[in-house]
């Protein structure tokens, strides 16, 4: 479902050169709940923006969904991320002047879809994290854990074959973690694969399969 052979990504800034992965071989297959632990600065943001389709390697093949991901134009590129992959960024990336229900509808847009099913599925989306009486209220009157649950909200919301999630409980209590990761291994065995970067042991706790990365590099894996 997921291969990765050789990844390399280098970041330029200025005059220096920031390699974030040095050499990653990854394949994931459907049905995986994955964790990605490691250090801050370690690359997992990275590793998933690149599988999320939202940069490009450096150097490296990247296989997709049984497609390689070079081959692909932008707009394929766009397509295939829209259809298929449910991100929850480390930062939210909340639309400020949006209601919580029409950020959750962002990816539906894109899908086409009209207005009265938009809010139909967002509302069951924000339902589904607990956040049924939140539909109308704009990120600035949410607390930080309910906005993070608003953006996985927009994460599921396309029904996604994979999802990515970058700390998805770093602002979350240990209840909410919980209640969060529970959420995660329930769409799991209704046959979504997930990868999840964390710094939290609890969360890893919920792993099938468990991968640590050091300075852009692979170091341990469970399996
Ligand atoms: N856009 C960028 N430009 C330059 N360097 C970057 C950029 N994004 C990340 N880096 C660098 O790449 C390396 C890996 O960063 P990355 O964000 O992938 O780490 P991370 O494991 O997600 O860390 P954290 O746990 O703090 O989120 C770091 O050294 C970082 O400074
Ligand atoms: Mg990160």
């Amino acid at each position: 479902m997921i291969e990765l052979q050789g990844i390399y990504k280098t970041y330029i800034k200025g005059q220096l050169k920031v390699p974030a992965l040095r050499g990653v071989d990854l394949n994931v297959t459907k049905q995986e709940f994955l964790i990605i632990q490691g250090p801050s600065g370690s690359g997992k943001s990275t590793l998933l923006n690149l599988i999320g389709l939202l940069d490009e390697p450096t150097r490296g093949e990247l296989h997709l969904f049984g497609e390689s991901v070079q081959e692909l134009s932008d707009r394929e590129r766009s397509r295939l991320r829209g259809r298929s992959i449910g991100f929850v960024f480390q930062s939210y990336n909340l639309i400020a002047h949006l209601k919580a229900w029409e950020n959750v509808a962002v990816p539906l847009y894109y899908a086409g879809l009209n207005r009265k099913d938009r809010y139909q599925r967002a509302v069951a989306a924000l339902t589904r994290v607990g956040l049924s009486k939140r539909i109308r209220h704009l990120p600035a009157e949410l607390s930080g854990g309910e906005e993070q649950r608003v953006a996985i909200a927009r994460a599921l919301v396309i029904n996604p074959k994979l999802v990515l999630a970058d700390e998805p409980t770093g602002n979350l209590d240990s209840k909410s973690s919980r209640s969060m990761m529970e959420e995660f291994a329930r769409l799991n065995r209704e046959g979504v694969t997930l990868i999840v970067a964390t710094h939290d042991p609890f969360v890893a706790s919920f792993a099938k399969r468990l991968l640590v990365l050091q300075d852009g590099v692979i170091v341990a894996a469970n399996q």
